[in-house]
């Protein structure tokens, strides 16, 4: 079945020919739990999605939750689904992952003792919004950390560090037809309780989990249900256009805004510069040493001083 899985998403590939779409629409809820049943091991080891479920606050976010042992890549399986028609607010998490995916193409780390997670969401909003859902759902991850008692702070676009370390990233990936948006999988990934020693070495420096941070241990069950519940909030916020709340809270938790920084974007473009703001779009603003301004849409931030 995960062969069939495989075969529906490649019938997709053409985002947004109505011929595509047509086709799903032939999928069954009963090929969709097959396909679903055999693509990775739902019998897990530590995460207990039945007490996430009774933990959850939420109206709609988790109200179905897919949790694996393994899975090649939560996003991947996500998007599965929400090409299959599966519902806003639809989670999957899974305790490994083998091809973990993570920002410009790069592998994301996966080994257990971490919190993967994919959510599909729906929203209403044309595909230049989409980058605040990113800067929402990084907000949402900083607000679940500092409750449980970490100083975790954004660094632009939307890594979360504690003590200038890197234990959260995000993975938006966004699926449009004509000029709306389908549908957005969230994809998280918080290094938990993941020994460090387990990631490549050269990421080990740069890196931390909870687990180190904290005396006391934190799993990964509690943590996901925390998460899950600050993001209807904060998604909330979204949907009713309230971006000057959800931004004011970006700002007032980034690692980036008063630090002079350099951002590295393809091509080799690089600007060096004061990090002064940041605007709807998710945009970075700088002043450039010759005291220009200038928005940053995409690229690699390094913070040269805080
Ligand atoms: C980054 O590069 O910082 C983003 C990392 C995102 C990793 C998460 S883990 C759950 C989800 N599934 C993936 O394959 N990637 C995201």
């Amino acid at each position: 079945m995960k062969k069939k899985m495989v075969k529906i998403l490649s019938k997709n590939k053409k985002k947004n020919s109505e011929e595509s779409f047509d086709e799903l629409s032939k999928i069954t809820e009963n090929e969709i739990a097959e396909a679903i049943k055999d693509i990775g091991s739902k019998v897990t080891e530590y995460i207990d999605t039945e007490k996430i479920k009774s933990d959850l606050k939420t109206e709609y976010i988790g109200k179905e939750i897919y949790c694996f042992h393994e899975v090649d890549s939560t996003n991947t399986v996500a998007k599965f689904l929400a090409e299959s028609g599966s519902k806003e607010g639809t989670v999957v998490i899974s305790e490994v992952q083998t091809k973990g995916r993570g920002r410009h193409g790069r592998k994301w780390e996966s080994p257990t003792g971490g919190a993967w997670l994919s959510i599909v969401l729906r929203p209403d909003i044309t595909p230049s919004k989409a980058a605040l859902i990113t800067l929402s759902t990084g907000v949402a991850v900083t607000k679940t950390l500092r409750k449980i008692g970490v100083n975790a702070k954004i660094k632009w676009p939307n890594d979360i560090l504690i003590n200038n370390k890197k234990v959260s990233g995000i993975l938006t990936e966004t699926n449009t037809k004509f000029n709306s948006v389908d549908y957005v999988i969230i994809g998280v990934g918080i290094d938990s309780n993941l020994n460090i020693e387990r990631l490549p070495e050269k990421l080990q420096e740069g890196s931390t989990s909870l687990k180190n941070e904290l005396d006391a241990k934190i799993t990964e069950t509690d943590l996901i249900s925390s998460f899950l519940n600050e993001l209807e909030i904060i998604y909330d916020l979204f949907k009713k256009e309230k971006f000057d709340e959800i931004l004011s809270d970006w700002r007032n938790m980034s690692q980036t805004i008063g630090s002079y920084v350099e951002i590295k974007q393809a091509f080799g473009k690089v600007f060096n510069g004061y990090a002064v703001g940041i605007n709807k779009k998710g945009a970075l603003i700088l002043e450039l040493d010759n005291g220009e301004l200038k928005k940053v849409i995409s690229g690699e931030c390094i913070i040269k001083n805080d």
